[in-house]
């Protein structure tokens, strides 16, 4: 048996996480789904770039094609970023019967609707887990652990970056800068770093977290946002001193029908469950109606948990291949949103 082989768009901090664990983790894999899972084409941008990885040479390409258009490639995993070019290949996979799995926020918090009917109407499937909290299971624990339930707040810890940077200026005072810089070296920024640091990376999240746990049609200019980029090392010590820790913090609430978005700067108590939240660990605060209080951590950015999330869509979208029931998602919200916002 032949098995099933994805195609990456994408080897970075995600990409190259995916290739280890599909490596390293066959044995689980295998014994999960079934049958053998393999990795084909892979597209960089750069070819020549060195990569600490076992991988021939001619499996990475520069031409999209070769991932997208490929009859041997099953399951497309697009960890590139960018929106554009990402979601017009991602509909060109879907449109050549591939099963897609993404990481990618900026385009499931712009595009998410649009690509999951994609999804839809072409029979395949399209999961999006390690778009929101690396790798913390909060999609798939509220889509499947609470789906009888009736979600009314998410509130929480999404963004690994400033997380980080708020912990190490908070715990040893060192400068904004210079711990931004380290987020960077870890892998834990996006390419560009503005997103996570003015809050829109946490707001994206916020924007998916609501349209899936609220089941609705929210949009990412829905989110107040509010980043961290004028935090200053003296403002971390006045917080402390006053006994408080500062924490970019998204909510998403339903109450009476409607809906408010915002991601700020917030001071909690050294005792709230969100202030002992550190370095690039999230944590998602989730309430339903009959489950009461759920809270879901674990860390939120980096290559092996990002890409474990990754892989975990993957074994999703493979055990459905082997019943045949791919695709079979509901792209249709249920609740039409009515946003209270600051914005009013
Ligand atoms: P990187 O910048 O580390 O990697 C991007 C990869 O995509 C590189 O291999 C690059 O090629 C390739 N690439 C980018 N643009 C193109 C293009 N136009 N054509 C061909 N190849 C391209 O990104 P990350 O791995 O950090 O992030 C990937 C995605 O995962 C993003 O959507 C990000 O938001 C998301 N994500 C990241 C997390 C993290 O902790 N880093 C956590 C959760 C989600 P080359 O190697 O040749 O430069
Ligand atoms: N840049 C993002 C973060 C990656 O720091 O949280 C995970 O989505």
């Amino acid at each position: 048996e032949r098995g099933v082989v994805i195609g990456l768009l994408g080897l970075g901090t995600v990409g190259s996480g995916v290739v280890q664990i599909v490596k390293n983790h066959q044995q689980e894999l295998q014994h999960k789904v079934g049958c053998q899972v393999s990795v084909g084409k892979i597209l960089v941008r750069d070819k020549s770039k060195h990569r600490d990885l076992d991988i021939d040479e001619d499996q990475l390409t520069v031409e999209v094609e070769d991932v997208v258009h490929n009859p041997d490639i099953d399951v497309v995993i697009e960890v590139m970023g960018g929106v554009n070019q990402a979601r017009e290949y991602i509909i060109q996979a879907l449109q050549n019967k591939k099963h897609v799995v993404t990481a990618n926020k900026d385009l499931m918090a712009l595009y998410g609707a649009e690509l999951l009917s994609v999804a839809a109407e072409n029979g395949c499937d399209l999961f999006y887990e390690a778009s929101v909290a690396g790798g913390i299971p909060v999609l798939r624990g509220m889509a499947e652990g609470l789906a009888s339930d009736r979600i009314t707040q998410m509130m929480g810890i999404v963004n690994g970056t400033t997380n980080y940077i708020l912990t190490k200026m908070e715990q040893d005072g060192r400068d904004y800068e210079d711990v931004l810089r380290e987020a960077q070296e870890l892998g834990f920024a996006e390419s560009d770093p503005t997103a996570d640091v003015e809050g829109l990376d946490a707001a994206r999240k916020i924007a998916i977290l609501a349209n899936l746990g609220f089941s609705m049609n929210v949009e990412l200019e829905d989110v107040l946002v509010r980043g961290i980029t004028t935090i200053t090392t003296e403002d971390m010590e006045y917080c402390k001193q006053l006994g408080y820790s500062l924490k970019l913090i998204g909510l998403a609430s339903r109450t009476e029908g409607r809906v408010e978005l915002t991601v700020q700067p917030m001071l909690l108590p050294h005792s709230h469950p969100l202030a002992s939240v550190q370095d690039e660990y999230n944590a998602v605060y989730v309430y339903g109606e009959a489950v009461g209080e759920t809270m879901f951590y674990g860390p939120g950015a980096g290559s092996l948990p990002t890409a474990t999330a990754v892989v975990s869509d993957l074994v999703t979208v493979v055990k459905n291949l082997r019943l045949g029931v791919n695709g079979q998602m509901t792209a249709r919200p249920l609740y039409d949103k009515q946003l209270k916002t600051d914005k009013e």
